[in-house]
């Protein structure tokens, strides 16, 4: 598939066919998205790819610890956007669009926290691959790299005709993935993908998130 047309196809799925992923297509997915560049070609990605019942034990648990109200203890820190600042309000015009496709009223909590728990369960996606990288490495260093990587594997995965979310909420509770995945200690967890075949019918796949025109956050010089 052409790259321009990937590009413009990919989006972040929350809703999945039940169809298993096969190990084979995910394979050749990290295969190719291991093409990703890093820094002196440092590649200081793991991947530990879940399905099945150790991926329907860790969705459990998730929720389990969600609904005793834990708090989430990330090891890599997404969610801290300053209250008034224009991230923020992005965050909200997100929610704002997705609570609307799923018929969430704002003052509907019963139906906010079953759209949250939809989160910690990777939105039922069949497959999950969960991204770390070594504590050896400073702890922003990785990131660049593994940031080229996870866009890799989305892009890569709209190929094969699936679905992906990139998700901080996959990796709230670490000790949960120590536990059912066997992620050591030494690894420091940072992103979730969940993957699957997409639902197009499930209401929030329908969302349409905008980007800021690039003349408002471009400077450019010599071009007179
Ligand atoms: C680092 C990172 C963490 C994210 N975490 C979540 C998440 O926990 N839950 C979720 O629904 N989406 C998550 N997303 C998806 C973003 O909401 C999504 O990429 C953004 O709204 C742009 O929409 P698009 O991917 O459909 O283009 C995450 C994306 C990134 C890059």
């Amino acid at each position: 598939m052409d790259v321009i047309e990937t590009v413009k196809k990919r989006k972040s799925i929350r809703g999945y066919k039940p169809d298993p992923v096969s190990r084979e297509v995910l394979q050749e997915i990290l295969e190719l998205a291991s093409r990703a560049p890093s820094a002196m070609n440092t590649q200081p990605w793991e991947f530990t790819v879940l399905a099945g019942e150790v991926l329907e034990n860790v969705r459990r648990s998730n929720v389990a610890l969600l609904n005793s109200g834990t708090p989430p203890n990330p090891e890599h820190v997404v969610v801290n956007w300053p209250k008034e600042s224009i991230y923020r309000q992005r965050q909200v015009d997100l929610a704002k669009q997705l609570f609307q496709l799923m018929d969430i009223a704002r003052e509907d909590k019963e139906k906010r926290a079953k759209w949250l728990e939809r989160g910690f369960r990777y939105f039922d996606a069949p497959a999950v691959v969960i991204i770390s990288t070594d504590r050896c490495l400073s702890e922003s260093g990785p990131l660049l790299d593994i940031g080229a990587v996870m866009q890799t594997i989305c892009l890569t995965a709209v190929h094969f005709g699936l679905g992906t979310c990139i998700e901080d909420q996959g990796v709230a509770y670490p000790e949960v993935l120590r536990k059912y995945a066997h992620i050591p200690e030494s690894k420091r967890i940072i992103a979730a993908i969940a993957m699957g075949y997409p639902e197009w019918d499930f209401p929030a796949n329908k969302v349409a998130t905008e980007r800021e025109p690039v003349r408002n956050v471009t400077t450019w010089l010599g071009f007179d």
